[in-house]
């Protein structure tokens, strides 16, 4: 054997010879069930699938390094931010939401935009979309949303019916939908797409001040989308085309890098701002909450194996560090809960003993065994605390200041706050403002498509009501979309008097 080779073994270290063949009783069979090596290969690939993510389970992932390049200690005290200058290596994972882990990447879907900063301070997940938005804001309507986009029970195929019932009952959803049914909703892979934490954050700095965020990453490579048709079409020629285009660009060295960006509110602006600052089916003008630099964020590093970096990633957003906090949004409060609970089931309880999961610095607890307990277990030390005879120490210097709340604990179901069920100014503001007349065309095109796939005895009722929220938005853009599904104004205008 040459010495600088492998020898084949099994997987508990023996070597062997045969790999081939089957061990058998004459040259034509039958088999022996001594023949271990046979069994320890099929066992194996009968246990070669995990769980998908229930959402986003197509993805692509790439490490790489985010870089400081502006001074935001005034807002923060995370070590991350503390220097320009500096470097902390980080991984990527960018998905569609509700295919398939084999699904096409041209899907009209949002993007997913999971981000892990392995900091000092521990690693920071910060789990967004190529969207500042969201469909809904309450985390208790998230299950039925995401069934709407999985599959219909009886017929196992994709349903608009489902889509846009839901949609068009959930009017807080309109914002979300008009970014989705542009070309925004397709972009052309994942390098040319912006990268939004969506909810609002909090900040705190050394001297424990607190204000309000929102994170935005913004590509250098230049927002690129594929027009519906474009879209449709490389889902035939190249289902993969976003992993292939992430692969290739950093396999040529063309490392793709964002711009990092934060919007910052403090606490009496939220108190006067119009809108529920902390309301995730809104932005924040960036007019009156300008954009301010912070770093570069850029992929240089593809995986050496898919399944053991990118499918066995696990992002939180409960993962926060310190300098970096929560806030009062609802759908992150939800999603504090959702996210390692998901990966409990699909990884197991030491998900974070993963190698792309595990925080490179130190890690001290108390919590021990369980499945797959691969990094030491704590070995000797302690498994209780408090206890006399730890070198664990508790740092008062991470205590978080205090948010003072005046509220009371309420069914606030109906009793929303003033502006909270305006759902039609800014998605208003997005077709007349921020788009042009190229993109208004397409976003009309693209939604007359989608809801011609409305089937059904409710197909009339679903459409009158979804068409009534465009109404709401902007004439224009209800009377476009009515033309081009030839429905008549006059029913349309007696739906909305009905509402
Ligand atoms: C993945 C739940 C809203 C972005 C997931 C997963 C679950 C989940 C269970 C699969 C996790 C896994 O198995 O690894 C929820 C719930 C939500 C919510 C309950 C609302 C209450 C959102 C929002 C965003 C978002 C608002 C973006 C702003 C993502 C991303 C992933 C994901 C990017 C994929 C992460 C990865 O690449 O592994 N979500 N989600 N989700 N979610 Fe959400």
């Amino acid at each position: 054997m040459e010495e600088n080779k492998k020898r084949l073994t099994t997987a508990s270290g023996k070597p062997y010879v045969e790999d081939e063949n089957s061990m058998s009783i004459g040259a034509r069979g039958p088999l022996l069930l001594q023949d271990f090596i046979l069994h320890e290969k099929m066992a194996h690939f009968n246990r070669e699938r995990i769980p998908e993510r229930v959402v986003h389970a197509k993805g692509s992932g790439a490490f790489g390094t985010f870089t400081v390049t502006h001074d935001i200690s005034k807002y923060t005290k995370a070590k991350i931010f503390n220097k320009i200058g500096k470097e902390t290596k980080m991984f990527a994972r960018f998905s569609t939401v509700g295919g398939e882990k084999g699904s096409a990447d041209t899907e009209r879907d949002p993007r997913g935009f999971a981000l892990k900063f392995y900091t000092e301070d521990g690693n920071w997940d910060l789990v967004g979309n190529n969207t500042p938005v969201f469909f809904i804001k309450d985390p208790k309507k998230f299950s039925d949303f995401i069934h709407t986009q999985k599959r219909d029970p009886r017929t196992n195929c994709k349903s608009p019916t489902m889509m846009w019932d839901f949609w068009s009952l959930n009017p807080e959803s309109l914002h979300q939908v008009m970014i989705l049914m542009s070309d925004r909703g397709t972009p052309h892979g994942f390098r040319h797409m912006h990268g939004f934490g969506s909810h609002t954050f909090s900040m705190i700095n050394a001297k424990n001040e607190r204000v309000w965020v929102k994170f935005h990453f913004e590509t250098q490579q230049g927002i690129k989308n594929f027009t519906g048709d474009d879209a449709g079409e490389m889902k035939g020629k190249d289902p993969d085309f976003a992993q292939r285009d992430l692969v290739d660009a950093i396999d040529r060295k063309d490392f793709p890098k964002w711009d990092l960006k934060i919007q910052v509110m403090t606490d009496e602006q939220a108190k006067q701002f119009p809108f529920n600052p902390f309301d995730l089916t809104k932005v924040w003008p960036h007019g009156d909450f300008p954009l301010i630099d912070v770093g570069v964020m850029e992929l240089n590093q593809i995986p050496k194996n898919y399944f053991a970096d990118v499918e066995q990633s696990a992002f939180a957003p409960a993962h926060v560090v310190d300098g970096i906090g929560y806030s009062h949004d609802k759908m992150l409060q939800g999603r504090l809960l959702s996210y390692p609970d998901a990966h409990r089931y699909r990884l197991g309880v030491n998900f974070e003993q993963i190698p792309v999961n595990q925080c490179p610095y130190m890690v001290a607890n108390y919590e021990r065994d369980g499945l797959m307990a691969v990094n030491g277990n704590g070995e000797d030390a302690p498994n209780y605390n408090p206890n006399s005879f730890d070198d664990i120490e508790i740092d008062q210097a991470y205590k978080e200041p205090p948010i003072q709340l005046d509220s009371t604990l309420a069914d606030w179901y109906d009793r929303n706050g003033e502006n909270d069920n305006d759902h039609y100014t800014q998605p208003g503001l997005l077709f007349t403002k921020a788009m042009n007349d190229y993109d208004r065309h397409n976003l009309v095109s693209n939604i007359v498509d989608a809801m011609s796939g409305i089937t059904g005895p409710k197909k009339d009722l679903i459409i009158n009501r979804q068409l009534c929220h465009f109404f709401r938005a902007n004439p224009n853009l209800g009377t476009a979309v009515a033309k081009g599904l030839n429905v008549d104004l006059d029913e349309v205008m007696k739906a909305m008097k009905h509402e």
